[in-house]
């Protein structure tokens, strides 16, 4: 048989991915891949035997039709049946076993991809999930100082002690992504939303800025933060912020929960922006991929949206729960990174990549001149 053009693309793009996960963890402890980090986190090993599993059950099972590799793994490593907090307690693969089973899967894969083709939407939906979830890792990685030399890759930014806005006038925004080429399921269908005109920082907060905040009363002043807000930082007992305090001032601020996001909002004199707003302006802002970037937006389907290819990639998350964040990290591969992506988490989360970008209405008295 001839094989495609689009095959040998494939198959390249899915050994490199894979290499990229590898090298990621090849400087660990095998100890350090198999304990629990955080009971909200899975133990690293996990992620890879789940990487291997969600491979096997879209690209070989449903793909090409054959039986599952290891029937006896799917509800281990399927992220509804097995929650994070208890994956640490399970006989999961160990890290020896996890990489076998990888390149047994991978072996199936490209064996299905010769026989059966490509499939544009699956292949690359596992592609991506593979890059998600070396993100979730570096999360895990950070929380235990296990990254690789050079990471966390946050730098500072140029122009960072500049307060620019970017004025976007009042008008209609077709929000979501276009047929011509991937989206998730969330990203569709593409449609009209009209925008009041709004002003959006050129660039994120920084840890300077958020310094200012904690220095103003920022976690002891009760009139910036919303009732729930309130509530989760008296209950945790949160003070200050570390990650700021020890973060360069010219660096974006990182490690912040939506709840603090919306406060230093409100001491700024300003708000997230809705997702909306935030995609409108991204292609004209500053320091967009370097930290995620809170929006006001709850997270929920666009009207007419319908799950595709499976309910539990985004619906069984839609409400008035998790918040939506935009953009992307330092930790975020360009491939998942794109102007339309939705990455959501709850609102209390902190070990996400998070950072914060400001919005005001036109009509702001501060601003009328600029
Ligand atoms: C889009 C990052 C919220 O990690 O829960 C991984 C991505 N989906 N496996 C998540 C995902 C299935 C998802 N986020
Ligand atoms: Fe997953």
């Amino acid at each position: 048989m001839t094989v495609t053009e689009a095959t040998t693309t494939l198959l390249e793009d899915l050994a490199a991915v894979r290499r990229r996960t590898l090298d990621l963890v090849a400087h660990l402890d095998v100890a350090d891949l198999e304990r629990q980090i955080a009971p909200i986190m899975s133990p690293l090993v996990w992620d890879l035997g789940h990487i291997a599993a969600y491979e096997d059950l879209w690209l070989v099972h449903r793909h090409a039709d054959a039986d599952l590799l290891r029937p006896d793994l799917a509800a281990l490593y399927d992220a509804f049946e097995t929650p994070r907090a208890v994956r640490g307690d399970l006989e999961i693969l160990d890290y020896t076993n996890a990489l076998a089973y990888m390149s047994a899967v991978r072996a199936r894969t490209e064996d299905a991809l010769l026989s059966h083709g490509v499939d544009p939407v699956i292949h690359e939906m596992v592609l991506q999930h593979e890059l998600q979830h070396t993100e979730t890792m570096r999360q895990a990685m950070m929380i235990a100082g296990l990254l690789p030399p050079g990471e966390p890759s946050l730098r500072a930014l140029p122009d960072a002690h500049r307060d620019d806005w970017l004025r976007v006038p009042a008008g209609t925004y077709a929000l979501g992504a276009p047929d011509d080429r991937f989206s998730y399921d969330n990203e569709r269908p593409l449609h009209d939303v009209d925008l009041p005109g709004f002003q959006i920082s050129q660039r994120p907060v920084t840890n300077g800025t958020w310094m200012r905040f904690v220095e103003g009363g920022g976690y002891v002043r009760r009139e910036w933060w919303s009732a729930e807000g309130w509530a989760w930082k008296e209950e945790y007992d949160i003070t200050h912020h570390a990650s700021v305090t020890d973060g360069h001032p010219d660096a974006p601020a990182c490690h912040i929960s939506w709840f603090e996001a919306e406060a230093m909002a409100r001491w700024r004199g300003a708000r997230l922006p809705t997702e909306a707003e935030w995609e409108k302006a991204a292609d004209r802002l500053d320091g967009v991929g370097l930290v995620w970037e809170w929006t006001a937006s709850q997270f929920r389907g666009y009207p007419g949206f319908s799950a595709h290819p499976y309910r539990e990639y985004s619906e069984v998350f839609f409400g008035d729960k998790y918040r939506v964040l935009r953009g992307g990290s330092w930790a975020t591969h360009p491939r998942v990174a794109t102007r339309t992506f939705r990455n959501w988490d709850l609102p209390e989360r902190r070990q996400i990549f998070a950072g914060v970008r400001l919005v005001r209405d036109l009509d702001h008295p501060e601003h009328e001149a600029s």
